[in-house]
């Protein structure tokens, strides 16, 4: 932590608290309130931690106002563009981007793993067909604490490096045989000559009965969608992950955490409700009528793939998917997506908005996503499962990063108590 050169005096009920300030690298400063309750008695309250920094990081950055996004200083669109999925895997990891020969020992130590202990089969099977991959997904990485015991105590830093790795390994097989099993295909086996895209695309899109060539754009799009969901500073699910291992929980357990609070359509399963939202307004001309919907507050519904707690300009990659929804649809021979029109439709509109102006929402990394997904061919219950697949990497990273944090204690919120004062037991027949 770095040494805090200035404070904030707090002064009540007659009472004056002086707390210490820090200075971050870059954003916000920070009021260091740990002490605030011993001195004066009182907590902070912020249910949905709209002002509250959890921890310090080196990983992420995020500027909400200006759309910036940097993962370990290195901007979201360079990083998109110029380098690849492993590569960003190396760098939210280990901090520094790889030399050739660190990437290539990365790689093979990555492409070694990504087979699952074939006893772990049979947990596809105990779930019914029409089984969300996502629930899936939750109970097969939590099951992995029952396989791979020598890697879950995390006093070993052998140990958690090697967990590391053999999620970020297995988590495209596990995702990909979700996906087969929902559809009543045979599981398909990794390939350690395919790079990371590529053989998650064999492993969902390969069928027994025919040799299926992965096409290398579609490669490259589902290697760029990775990146772009990699790692995003302390969201839902990462805070998830963090709390988790706060207790000590073994990484397996933490990354399952994490996949559960992705999944609700507030966070990750967002890319699947806004598919289903623009299926559901299913022509341009119906778009005003659901913007109106959107800014009714006595109607629940809300645009899915708008909006973001951070960002309060363009999400930075939201811009490059939309890039990349043309490209993908135009290799897939299906540019005149009525989908796509909607969608870009609904943001010109919206965009233009006096209600989402003033709100300042904007398409997130969910608005686009779903549409390149649903072209490459995926059904929308596979959305989310690909953002845990790729988020995967940035909650094994806060993980990591919190473990090693030598002021690492157990996080236990407290509370507004509103509720009963204390009364005595009534027995019930005199209720
Ligand atoms: C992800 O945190 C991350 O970094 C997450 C993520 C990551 O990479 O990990 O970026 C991934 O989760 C992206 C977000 C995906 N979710 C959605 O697209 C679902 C739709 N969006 C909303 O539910 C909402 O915008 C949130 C949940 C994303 C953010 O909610 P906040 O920050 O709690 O904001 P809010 O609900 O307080 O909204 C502020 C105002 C409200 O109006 P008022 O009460 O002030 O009158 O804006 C309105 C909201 O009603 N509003 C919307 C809206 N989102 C917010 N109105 C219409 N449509 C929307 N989408």
């Amino acid at each position: 932590m770095p040494e805090s050169t200035k404070s904030a005096t707090l002064s009540f009920d007659g009472q004056q608290v002086d707390l210490p300030i820090f200075s971050p690298t870059v954003g916000p400063d920070v009021i260091d309130i740990r002490k605030l309750y011993a001195q004066a008695g009182v907590f902070t309250y912020d249910p949905g931690f709209t002002s509250t920094a959890s921890c310090d990081s080196t990983i992420t950055y995020i500027d909400g106002d200006a759309g910036i996004l940097l993962h370990r200083g290195y901007p979201i669109d360079q990083l998109a563009e110029k380098s690849h999925f492993l590569e960003v895997c190396y760098l939210l990891l280990y901090g520094e981007l790889p030399t050739a020969t660190q990437l290539e020992d990365f790689e093979q130590r990555v492409t070694h793993h990504t087979m699952i202990h074939e006893q772990m089969h049979n947990f596809f099977r105990g779930f019914r067909r029409d089984a969300h991959p996502m629930a899936t997904m939750v109970g097969v990485v939590g099951a992995m604490s029952a396989f791979y015991h020598d890697s879950t105590d995390i006093s070993d830093p052998w140990q958690r490096e090697v967990a590391s790795i053999r999620l970020l390994a297995k988590m495209p097989t596990i995702a990909a045989m979700a996906y087969k099993y929902s559809i009543g295909q045979p599981f398909v086996y990794p390939r350690n000559d395919l790079d990371y895209a590529a053989n998650f695309l064999h492993m969902c899109f390969s069928v027994p009965a025919q040799t299926y060539e992965v096409d290398p754009i579609l490669a490259r799009a589902m290697d760029r969608i990775f990146t772009l969901h990699a790692d995003h500073e302390q969201n839902a699910s990462t805070s998830t992950v963090r709390l988790a291992s706060s207790s000590g929980a073994n990484p397996f357990a933490c990354i399952a955490a994490g996949i559960a609070c992705l999944w609700g359509p507030a966070h990750g399963g967002a890319n699947q409700a806004c598919l289903e939202m623009l299926k559901e307004i299913g022509s341009v001309d119906r778009i005003p009528e659901y913007i109106e919907r959107a800014k009714d507050k006595d109607d629940p519904f809300r645009l899915m793939g708008f909006g973001h707690r951070v960002y309060k300009n363009t999400d930075p990659r939201a811009k490059v998917l939309k890039q990349s929804a043309d490209e993908v649809l135009e290799l897939m021979g299906v540019e005149d997506n009525e989908l796509l029109k909607v969608a870009k439709e609904l943001e010109k509109i919206a965009l233009n908005d006096e209600y989402f102006i003033e709100k300042k929402l904007f398409p997130n990394v969910d608005f686009y996503s779903g549409i390149i997904l649903e072209a490459m061919g995926f059904p929308m219950s596979m959305f989310t499962p690909i953002f845990a697949l790729a988020r995967t990497v940035g909650w094994v990273s806060q993980w990591k990063e919190q473990i090693a944090d030598p002021q690492m204690k157990i996080g236990r919120p407290r509370q507004l108590y509103l509720g009963a004062l204390e009364r005595d037991y009534i027995d019930v027949e005199n209720r």
